[in-house]
């Protein structure tokens, strides 16, 4: 396969696996750097991916950490693995912010089912908490609107791409970087 053929293979890959549970990119570490220069991972859920403007979203509670980090510190690194393909994905990039205010957040929210949103409505992600009771029940519509007003979506956009593909005897890696609005810029092999 050519790299442009790579290429845009990872990105269809990564699409797919956002509107689908079972795929092994579903799931991907987001990495960002924390205000001691500490860096800090957790995994995320790919919502959506733009494979023409190589970008990803990714819905968070503003409350947590990671939004408070990112405001300080937009440039991340993106890491999933599929072990069904036994690809990995390693994009470094820059995470812009959409808080519950913005048009991004209220398109989003308006996809989620109940349950998902149930998920906004508690306490502060992190803070201590004071009971490890029985689940909440479904929130009500007043509690729905609370967890909207904490509801962000994190667009990250690509920088670079570094692939590598476990093959045994063979494994293949390769580096690509995007201009501003995710263009192709250079594809280039490298040794894995
Ligand atoms: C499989 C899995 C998927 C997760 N998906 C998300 C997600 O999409 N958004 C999110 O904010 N947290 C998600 N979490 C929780 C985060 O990993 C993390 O614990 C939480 O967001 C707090 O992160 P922070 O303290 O760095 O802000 C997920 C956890 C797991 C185990």
């Amino acid at each position: 396969m050519m790299l442009s053929e790579i290429e845009a293979a990872g990105w269809a890959a990564l699409r797919q696996a956002a509107g689908d549970p079972q795929s092994g990119f579903r799931c991907v570490t987001l990495c960002t750097v924390d205000a001691e220069g500490a860096p800090q991972a957790r995994m995320v859920v790919l919502r959506a991916c733009d494979p023409a403007r190589r970008t990803l979203d990714i819905h968070t509670d503003v409350r947590s950490p990671k939004w408070a980090e990112l405001t300080a510190a937009p440039r991340v690194t993106v890491l999933g693995y599929c072990p069904q393909t036994r690809l990995q994905l390693r994009l470094i990039g820059t995470a812009t912010l959409h808080g519950p205010d913005s048009p991004a957040a209220a398109a989003a929210w308006a996809t989620l089912p109940p349950w998902t949103r149930s998920t906004y409505t508690g306490g502060p992600p992190g803070d201590e908490r004071a009971f490890a009771g029985a689940a909440a029940p479904m929130p009500g519509a007043a509690e729905e609107g609370a967890g909207r007003a904490c509801f962000g979506v994190i667009v990250v956009q690509a920088t670079a791409l570094d692939w590598f593909q476990l093959q045994r005897q063979d494994n293949r890696r390769a580096r690509f970087s995007y201009g501003p609005e995710g263009a192709l810029m250079a594809a280039v092999w490298v040794n894995p």
